[in-house]
């Protein structure tokens, strides 16, 4: 595995170049986005999507993203571009926004879990489109960590995840945005919010109107899209949600078992003898640090996080779909004690 820094304002054009090469030839290359860092590979190349899976560990019924520099080029993957979808890139691309739309054939099955739909997105980050634009062809990817662990955002966190299995790591330093785009569905008549992101609900129906919302589920048949299993984005350590008020009795409980517990918290007071990090009652800001800091508990061997639940605005649907994931007891919210 080859790592090369790369400054995320204005990307060194040979070090683009040599990952555009490796893309080109069927090799893996993560790459920063303005959400998570990518594993980046060919789309229409099936054999280099296969790297993709297996260097994750990722199940097969699980579909990618499928990143293109510019909106002209979403017609190289996807064969219909309603009007609904040119409103949403007009707002929002090259942004954290995914849609899905009906796949073109040169698509491989790899990339789409067989699914005859196609999800698409022109990242904003200046080193991604740098990339995908020398590129030259549509580059799949999903987020750049072993399947259902925390996403990666800076180069560091793919280096420690997926080592040797990743063929170059672009490292920009941390990403901005924080947590996976905001993925809709355009294939049916009502467009389906799959997964809540940091262009919120609101923000989309103000230019598509009503939005369909699937909510995380137990069920198979509530199941938003394959790939969204409900224990995904996790930590090493368990992860749990309480009140303000309980975050400090429930980090005791932790310490009294003889474990290190780890306090993600906004409002509520540091718990003695808890290792804590604060994050902004700001939802953009909150997201922007979240997985850093839950990295950073792991490191620190913290057993279980106590983490403050968070506002119930609709900015922070995003956050609050990550962390009940993310949770062990599932649920939006969180349930469990420690
Ligand atoms: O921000 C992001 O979206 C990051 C960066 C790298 O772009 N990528 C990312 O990819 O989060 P991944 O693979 O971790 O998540 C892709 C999500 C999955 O939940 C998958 O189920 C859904 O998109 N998806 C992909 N293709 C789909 C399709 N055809 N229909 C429905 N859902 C789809
Ligand atoms: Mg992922």
């Amino acid at each position: 595995m080859e790592l090369l820094s790369i400054d995320p304002l204005h990307p060194d054009a040979a070090a683009i170049a040599h990952a555009a090469e490796l893309l080109r030839a069927g090799r893996l290359v993560a790459f920063p986005t303005e959400t998570v860092y990518g594993l980046g590979a060919n789309a229409l190349d099936p054999r280099a999507v296969e790297r993709i899976y297996a260097a994750k560990g990722r199940p097969a019924y699980n579909p990618l993203i499928v990143h293109v520099a510019s909106v002209e080029l979403v017609s190289s993957v996807a064969t219909a571009w309603p009007e609904r979808a040119a409103r949403l890139a007009d707002a929002f691309w090259p942004g954290p926004l995914t849609m899905v739309l009906p796949k073109r054939s040169v698509v491989p099955d790899g990339v789409t879990a067989g699914l005859p739909s196609v999800a698409v997105r022109v990242p904003s980050h200046p080193v991604a489109h740098a990339l995908l634009a020398a590129a030259q062809i549509p580059v799949a990817a999903p987020s750049a960590n072993r399947s259902m662990m925390l996403s990666p955002t800076t180069g560091r966190h793919v280096a420690r995840s997926l080592g040797d299995a990743v063929d170059l790591i672009l490292d920009a330093g941390p990403t901005t945005v924080g947590i996976e785009s905001t993925v809709v569905d355009l294939t049916s008549e009502e467009p389906v919010l799959l997964r809540p992101g940091t262009i919120s609900l609101v923000q989309l129906e103000a230019v598509l109107g009503p939005v369909r919302r699937v909510s995380a589920s137990n069920s198979d048949a509530a199941r938003p899209s394959p790939g969204m299993l409900d224990r995904h984005y996790s930590p090493r350590a368990a992860l749990f949600i309480a009140s303000a008020a309980e975050v400090a009795r429930q980090c005791a409980n932790v310490q009294a078992r003889g474990q290190r517990a780890g306090a993600l918290v906004i409002d509520a007071p540091a718990p003695a003898g808890a290792i804590t990090t604060r994050l902004a009652r700001d939802a953009g800001e909150y997201a922007s640090h979240l997985y850093a800091a839950l990295h950073d508990l792991d490191d620190a061997g913290c057993d279980a996080i106590i983490v403050e639940q968070v506002p119930d605005g609709p900015a922070w649907l995003g956050v609050r779909d990550r962390l009940a994931r993310a949770a062990r007891s599932g649920g939006e919210s969180g349930g469990g004690h420690p």
